[in-house]
């Protein structure tokens, strides 16, 4: 891919930022976007027709990837912050050189952080990330010296998009997937999927005090206004509104989200244009 430069993009800068999830979990990376970004304006979308993600295969994650980027260059974002583990973990590498434009994931930025803070490192993540090895390799490729342990938690995503946050049946899953990691004495948790900030109330209550708590939503944003500034693409001038926009229910995605954007967001459904050969046809380079 030729990188961008900044004259090539300096015009760019008051263009929204992409970002996606499958669904209520890129919203704790949208938080970290307001937080330190203020400026910028946002295309938030949430593939709710087909969460939860953590279960598909690889080459699904892909393809909904693709689908997802190609709508979202249409929309004419200017940097898509891939705001979902499961696609930083399976695809982001390899839709990176299908576009045109800055992508950032997730995996990198929470390794990074955990890194500097601990030794011994638990990773709770959706089934496919914690089976794709991208934490651990990660990781270990910063610092060999780490332990790193990775437990899949299936059921914590729709318990998540149902709303069951404080339902008792949430926090005994939840001390059932902290068990090993607690066993192997971790001193440093990491949420490998963006929906889990979402369950902080319920896991502090299980976690040791010492155990501290890494979220890659904070560190993927703080990459983002790096890149943004490399690039000359900050914007300077007040942020729009940010547009919802969903593949499911736009009203039940309205109704879970408030509690976390203290405002109920006017959301839309879109129908992504669906493609039969990924990586080929609809690529953004010329
Ligand atoms: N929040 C996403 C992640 O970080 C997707 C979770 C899902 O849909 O299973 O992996």
């Amino acid at each position: 891919m030729t990188p961008p430069t900044t004259q090539n993009f300096s015009s760019q800068s008051s263009l929204k930022i992409g970002i996606f999830d499958s669904g209520v979990g890129g919203l704790t990376v949208l938080r970290e976007v307001y937080r330190q970004l203020p400026n910028e304006s946002i295309l938030y979308f949430g593939d709710t027709a087909r969460l939860p993600y953590g279960t598909r295969s690889q080459a699904e994650i892909l393809q909904f990837c693709l689908e997802i980027l190609n709508w979202m260059t249409e929309q004419g974002v200017k940097m898509a912050i891939v705001a979902c583990n499961t696609s930083s973990a399976l695809a982001i590498e390899k839709v990176r050189s299908e576009f045109n434009l800055p992508i950032l994931g997730t995996i990198l930025p929470g390794a990074r952080a955990a890194v500097g803070i601990g030794k011994r490192i638990g990773v709770i993540a959706t089934p496919a990330t914690a089976a794709s090895n991208a934490f651990r390799r990660a990781i270990l490729e910063i610092d060999s010296s780490c332990h790193v342990w990775q437990v899949g938690c299936p059921e914590f995503v729709p318990l998540i998009e149902q709303n069951r946050i404080s339902d008792p049946y949430t926090a005994e899953v939840a001390k059932e997937y902290l068990s090993p990691l607690l066993e192997q004495e971790i001193d440093t948790l990491v949420y490998g999927c963006t929906h889990y900030p979402h369950l902080a109330p319920v896991l502090k209550t299980i976690l040791p005090p010492s155990v501290k708590v890494v979220d890659p939503a904070v560190h993927v944003v703080a990459a983002a206004a790096q890149e943004l500034d490399l690039l000359g693409l900050r914007n300077t001038r007040p942020a729009l509104p940010t547009r919802f926009a969903v593949s499911g229910c736009p009203q039940q995605f309205a109704t879970v989200s408030v509690q976390w954007l203290g405002c109920t967001p006017v959301v839309e459904k879109v129908y992504l244009p669906a493609m039969s050969h990924p990586g080929t046809q609809f690529g953004r380079k010329p």
